[in-house]
């Protein structure tokens, strides 16, 4: 038999296969998601994610070390306040929840590099990611609050903001103000790219941050759409973003290949709540392996492109790439 291509021969043995693999995973490339909760001793696991946790700042340092040891280099922190109100003015408090997070992590962890979740639905009484007027999320009067929200998680410590609130304007607004008070080295990572999913499920639960009435479609974006995701990318790096992230992840690598090819900026993927409670369920269940799953996942997302992941299971991944699985 006269056959001249044969595949196969590279697929020999490991050596040879990890000579030829066209993706390559680093630890450097990993950001882990904290979230932070006033109160004491607090180290409570979120029932909708078994394995992730909610800590208040007296036990915010030993995660942090965990962090620190596995590898990953970034965290990107949520807070959960204790009162919210309608314009929700806990997101800018100088004594803020992640205010104060900042401040420890920087303090006593000089060497990971801290990002913030820039949102309102955290901290307003509704749940809606920005101000109300009526029953609408009005765009214009929220831009002012996300920058000012901004700024101060900058001021108290951190490395980069990034904004998922997906009002229109809001890298420019956030750009605008950092600028005006001389952080004009502080990079945004946007959340430009982000759909309106069932995926954020577990999330809100762990956040506390489930909308009180109807939902967040008048402003995250209808996931049968593909144009608008090249328009809102398009948008947030003519307004200054440095860093593009589609989120979620599994289901959206069409749009991770798009954005990453089209734009001249890193691009960074979300594998959100609702992916990890699926393998973490599957996993307890003992229906998959969960290391093989959780691998095998985050490399399909490089492999479409993306820079950066952002993940709940960054640790372990980072923990995979270390034993050279
Ligand atoms: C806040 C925010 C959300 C997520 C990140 N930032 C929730 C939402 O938009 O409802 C989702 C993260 C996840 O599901 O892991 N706007
Ligand atoms: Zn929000």
């Amino acid at each position: 038999m006269e056959l001249l291509n044969r595949p196969r021969r590279l697929r020999g043995s490991q050596i040879l296969r990890d000579m030829v693999r066209e993706t390559r995973v680093s630890k450097n490339g990993l950001i882990y998601p904290v979230f932070v909760k006033e109160g004491q001793k607090i180290r409570e696991e979120i029932a909708a994610m078994p394995g992730q946790y909610r800590y208040s700042l007296d036990t915010l340092a030993y995660e942090l070390e965990r962090i620190q040891k596995s590898g990953v280099r970034g965290v990107l922190f949520f807070g959960i306040p204790e009162h919210k109100d309608a314009c929700g003015s806990g997101a800018w408090a100088e004594d803020g929840i992640v205010q104060k997070a900042l401040e420890l992590a920087k303090r006593e962890f000089p060497d990971l590099y801290l990002i913030t979740d820039v949102c309102l639905c955290e901290y307003t009484s509704h749940g809606h990611c920005g101000i109300l007027h009526d029953h609408t999320v009005d765009n214009d009067s929220t831009l002012e609050v996300l920058a000012k929200t901004s700024l101060s998680h900058v001021q108290a410590g951190a490395d980069m903001v990034a904004p998922s609130d997906m009002m229109d304007g809001r890298i420019l607004a956030i750009r605008n103000t950092l600028d005006g008070a001389g952080y004009t080295n502080t990079p945004i990572m946007s959340y430009a790219v982000k759909y309106s999913s069932a995926f954020y499920g577990p999330f809100r639960d762990a956040a506390g941050s489930a909308p009180a009435f109807g939902d967040r479609k008048s402003y995250q974006m209808d996931y049968h759409n593909k144009r608008e995701a090249i328009k809102e990318a398009e948008l947030d790096l003519a307004e200054g973003a440095d860093i593009l992230m589609v989120k979620p992840g599994l289901a959206y690598l069409d749009i991770v290949k798009e954005i990453s090819e089209r734009f001249p900026v890193p691009c960074a993927v979300y594998s959100v709540s609702g992916e990890y409670s699926m393998i973490k369920a599957a996993a307890m269940a003992g229906y998959i392996d969960e290391a093989a799953v959780v691998g095998e996942s985050a490399v399909s997302m490089f492999r479409a492109g993306a820079d950066i992941l952002i993940s709940y299971y960054a640790k372990e991944i980072a923990g995979y790439i270390e034993e050279g699985r």
